[in-house]
This record gives structure tokens, C-alpha cells and sequence, in this order.
């Protein structure tokens, strides 16, 4: 058994019979063993991941793919990126070589593969806005293969990976980038900070250091104290159901998501008071009441307990369910 307690970021205890290492497309294409029939689970950085059950019986995969290719036409950069490059590292790269759009999406935790799962999206902006295509890894038919953009189902932290969890594992990700800055910056919370630090609306440098300031000072550092981001979505309701809400609990803010309103999540979790309410080592986080840390004591059935009395408390009082957004490994 391999003890991978330490790959999650949020240090519940995890251990697995085998681990893959997977070092490249070709490796892949190549040595990869039919595992059709074998439990599989796809390990990156490990900070949306949510282990419930200390022991999995099957495979890890681990790929440790490093990949960086851009070509460059006029101001266009199409970049391919290997899905073990760290997140953060590819934002700060592909800015410091003047290649613009990611810059809302810096300081998010975890490996470009796991990127296009739940197409993370931050302050505006969503992956998906940036990608072209997907190479996968179809362990149905034992083959690498390509989604483009129009095929990979992107929605609010959603895609065909999330629909169908058990078929593709990310092996690298085709990104459009561009040599003009074209920064957005609608997220009333940015233009705050960027002119707090006396930076400008036009740079994306400034915006990225603006998202970078807003995420220490509100999200904990997954390296210090242990969690996985935000634990909930967002719930998505119809326009009149955000209308009714909102009316009934004015503040609560309400964004448009396609032809539905999203509800803020970590605003009704606040507002029922229960920011720093604990439930043996888990508990809901002081500035962000979407995230829920581990002091280190942690372990699952105090996890299971915080999250079915939040889940309570929010239906009880908005009407609403929450949905957990990161992967879970066991039952909560
Ligand atoms: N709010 C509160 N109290 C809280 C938390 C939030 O009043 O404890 C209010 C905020 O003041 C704001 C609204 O609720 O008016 C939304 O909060 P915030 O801007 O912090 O964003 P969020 O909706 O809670 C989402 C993403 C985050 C992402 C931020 C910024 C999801 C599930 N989460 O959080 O993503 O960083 O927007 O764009 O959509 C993640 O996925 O792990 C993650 C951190």
C-alpha cells in the first residue's frame, strides 16, 4: 500500500494499492496497460479531491506530464500544456512571456489536467474562454484522443469529464492565448484592489497581482492549513426563484449564468451564522464561508457531520440544496 495522505490538500488519510506514473502523451499511447476492469483514480495536485473511504483498492494515476508548446501566429499563442504542470506556474509563465489571458485564474491550486474537469473559472473568467481542445486518454477505448471546445459540454464547473467521471484522464490542454492584453475586470472586487495598489484596469500583470491579493486574503493557503477550495457550488436557479429570493433576503447577491441566476452559496452559509463553526477538526473558514478547513485532527465522519448540518441549515432556511463541487473518493 502507498500512503498518498500527503498528495491531497485536504490531509484526510488515503492509501492506495498502485500508483502509475505517467511521464508523457507518447509514454501513455505506448505503455499504457488496459485497465478497463481495474478501479481507477486520476491524482494531480490533489486539491479538489475529497477522500472518504482511507483506502482505495485500485490504481492511482499520476500524470506527471510536462509538456509546454506554444506556437505562436500574429498575435495569436496556442499553447499546449501537459496536464502535470502546476496551475499558478503556467499563469505566471504565460504572462511573464507578454502571452495574456489567464491572468484571472492565478493563484488557483492544482495541475493543468484537472483544469478542464470542473472548468475552473475565477473573478469573470472561465477556463473554457481560453481552450481550444483537450487531449484524453479514453480508457473505454483504450486510446488517446482529442474533445475540441465544442465537444467537451463546458458549463459552470462542469464538462463531459464530470459527466462521465470514470471514461477520460486529462493528458494535456490546448489553450488560446493572445500577444494584446484584453483584460476583464467586471468583478467590482479587482478594480477595487488593482486601484488600491495604485496598478491599472488595461495590465494584466496588475490584474493578476489584484486576484492574487483578494485570494490570500480571503481562501487559505492549501500548503498551511488543509481544504479544497470551495466545498459548494454555487446553487444555479431559475430567474424568478433568485428574484423571490432575493427579495426575501436582501443583500444575497445573485449572478447571471446562461438563462439562470447563480445564488451565492458562501453568503447564506454566512448569514446563518455559522463562519468558524466547528464539528470536531473540520470547520467552516473565518473570510469564506464556501470553504471548509481541517486543523490537521480532521477525519471524514466529522467532514460527513459539518457538511449534512450545513446542508440543513442552508434547505431550512433558503430552500435551497447544495451541491459538493470538488471530487469525492468514498461517501459523504
Ligand atoms: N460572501 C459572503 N460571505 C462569505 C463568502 C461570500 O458574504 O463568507 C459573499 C461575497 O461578499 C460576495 C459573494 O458572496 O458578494 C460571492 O463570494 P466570492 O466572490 O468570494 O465568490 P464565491 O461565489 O463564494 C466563487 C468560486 C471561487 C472563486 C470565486 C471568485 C464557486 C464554487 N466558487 O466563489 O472558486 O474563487 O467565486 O470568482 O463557484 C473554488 O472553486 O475552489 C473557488 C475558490
Amino acid at each position: 500500500m502507498f500512503d498518498l495522505t500527503g498528495l491531497t490538500t485536504l490531509k484526510l488519510p488515503f492509501r492506495a494499492a498502485q500508483v502509475l506514473k505517467l511521464s508523457s502523451v507518447d509514454n501513455v499511447r505506448v505503455s499504457m496497460p488496459d485497465l478497463r476492469d481495474t478501479p481507477r483514480l486520476i491524482l494531480g495536485g490533489g486539491s479538489n479531491l475529497v477522500v472518504l473511504d482511507p483506502v482505495f483498492e485500485g490504481v492511482v494515476l499520476r500524470p506527471e506530464i510536462k509538456l509546454f508548446e506554444p506556437m505562436i501566429r500574429g498575435d495569436e499563442v496556442i499553447l499546449d500544456v501537459g496536464a502535470g504542470v502546476h496551475w499558478h506556474q503556467l499563469v505566471m509563465q504565460t504572462l511573464a512571456q507578454g502571452w495574456y489571458g489567464l491572468e484571472n485564474l492565478a493563484l488557483i491550486p492544482g495541475w493543468v489536467g484537472a483544469a478542464p474537469v470542473q472548468n475552473i473559472g475565477a473573478y469573470g473568467v472561465e477556463l473554457e474562454s481560453h481552450c481550444v481542445a483537450v487531449t484524453l486518454y479514453d480508457f473505454e477505448l483504450s486510446d488517446v484522443v482529442i474533445l475540441r471546445h465544442s465537444e467537451m459540454q463546458f458549463g459552470y464547473r462542469h464538462s463531459i469529464l464530470k459527466a462521465y467521471p470514470n471514461r477520460f484522464m486529462v493528458l494535456s490542454v490546448r489553450l488560446r492565448l493572445s500577444t494584446v492584453p484584453n483584460t476583464r475586470v467586471e468583478y467590482g472586487a479587482i478594480r477595487d484592489e488593482i486601484q488600491r495598489q495604485s496598478g491599472s484596469v488595461e495590465r494584466p500583470e496588475d490584474v493578476a497581482h489584484a486576484v492574487m491579493a483578494i485570494r490570500r486574503s480571503k481562501l487559505p493557503d492549501p500548503d498551511v492549513t488543509p481544504n479544497v477550495g470551495s466545498f459548494f457550488k454555487n446553487p444555479v436557479v431559475r430567474p424568478e426563484v433568485a428574484e423571490r429570493l432575493a427579495t426575501q433576503f436582501p443583500g444575497l447577491p445573485v449572478y447571471a449564468q446562461d438563462d439562470q441566476m447563480k445564488v451565492a452559496a458562501g453568503w447564506m452559509i454566512d448569514q446563518l451564522g455559522l463562519k468558524g463553526f466547528a464539528i470536531g477538526g473540520f470547520s467552516v473558514h473565518q473570510q469564506q464561508a464556501l470553504v471548509l478547513i481541517n486543523d490537521g485532527s480532521g477525519v471524514a465522519e466529522d467532514l460527513r457531520n459539518l457538511v449534512k448540518h450545513i446542508r440543513q441549515q442552508v434547505k431550512a432556511t433558503y430552500g435551497l440544496s447544495l451541491q459538493v463541487e470538488p471530487t469525492q473518493l468514498g461517501q459523504l
